[in-house]
């Protein structure tokens, strides 16, 4: 693999809204925190950015959480069909879900990986650990939802999950290559209070930043802030100027294009993987 292009924060709605429950019409509204409320328009920001990702000759796409508005099963449906309109190759794309994929049911991510979006299931996040071998790389897709209010948006990071990709790190057989963690939310303290953090930030954060700084080669991808970030980190190990913690815009918030296209171009981000000495490094692509 040389390429991946890492898209975010896509927030897919029912595409049937205007015949769906007055209950399901409030809550999208209520989390859409003020866009357009309006299926068609946030499908084609996906299929455009999926576009992109194609064009770009990226070999593997990674979609780092809130796929859909409130894991709704016709949210995870229409998602499903417009990665298959655009004719995306299963075994080249990873999905975690985010904080939004469990607004509905604890159970709405697993049920979507065994129905709409089973294809994408052997390369997306399930158990903490499984890995996603692509040549130099191995990512680890992590699923960081907890099922709970839609005025929470807070992720956790658990133990079992630290444990997991610890084991990854130090297994002899992945020596060589970039151990890349795929979650939806940032690793690092987003919010000044405890409230605001345990509303919107990720539980067990800790735990990841301990795995980067003990372990050089392991590098994040997310999404969740829906803007872009590039976070260097200054510790044993880290060079200067070399990012180790990405994160992606959100898909939902680009421009509308409209249907017949054009206008600006979507904010994917893209990687490509270099070797960096001994290390195996996402570098990013300028646009
Ligand atoms: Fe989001």
């Amino acid at each position: 693999m040389k390429r991946i292009a890492h898209l975010s924060d896509i927030h897919i709605l029912d595409p049937r809204t205007p015949r769906s429950s007055a209950r399901y019409r409030f809550a999208a509204k209520l989390v859409s925190l003020g866009r357009a409320v309006d299926p068609r328009i946030r499908a084609r920001k996906l299929a455009r950015a999926l576009g992109a990702a194609k064009a770009a000759g990226a070999d593997h796409i990674v979609i780092s959480g809130d796929l859909t508005e409130l894991g709704d099963e016709s949210e995870f449906e229409h998602f499903a069909e417009v990665l298959d309109r655009a004719r995306v190759d299963e075994e080249h794309v990873t999905l975690v879900p985010g904080n939004h994929d469990a607004y509905t049911s604890p159970e709405g991510w697993k049920k979507a990986l065994e129905g709409p979006l089973r294809r994408f299931a052997k390369t997306s996040a399930t158990e903490p650990g499984k890995i996603v071998e692509r040549g130099p790389v191995a990512l680890l897709p992590i699923d960081t939802s907890c099922f709970q209010s839609v005025v929470r948006a807070g992720g956790q990071f658990t133990p079992d999950a630290a444990r997991a990709v610890e084991r990854r790190l130090v297994d002899p057989a992945l020596r060589d290559k970039a151990i890349v963690l795929v979650l939806h939310h940032s690793p690092f303290v987003q919010h000044r209070t405890p409230v605001m953090q345990f509303l919107d930030g990720l539980r067990g954060w800790n735990k990841v930043m301990d795995l980067l700084v003990r372990h050089p080669r392991l590098q994040v991808l997310h999404g969740h802030l829906h803007r872009m970030v590039d976070k260097v980190l200054t510790v044993a190990g880290g060079r200067a100027g070399e990012a180790r913690v990405f994160g992606a815009a959100a898909v939902c918030d680009d421009a509308d294009a409209g249907p017949d296209g054009g206008g600006e171009a979507p904010r994917i981000r893209l990687y490509d993987v270099r070797e960096s000495g001994p290390l195996v490094r996402l570098a990013t692509v300028s646009s």
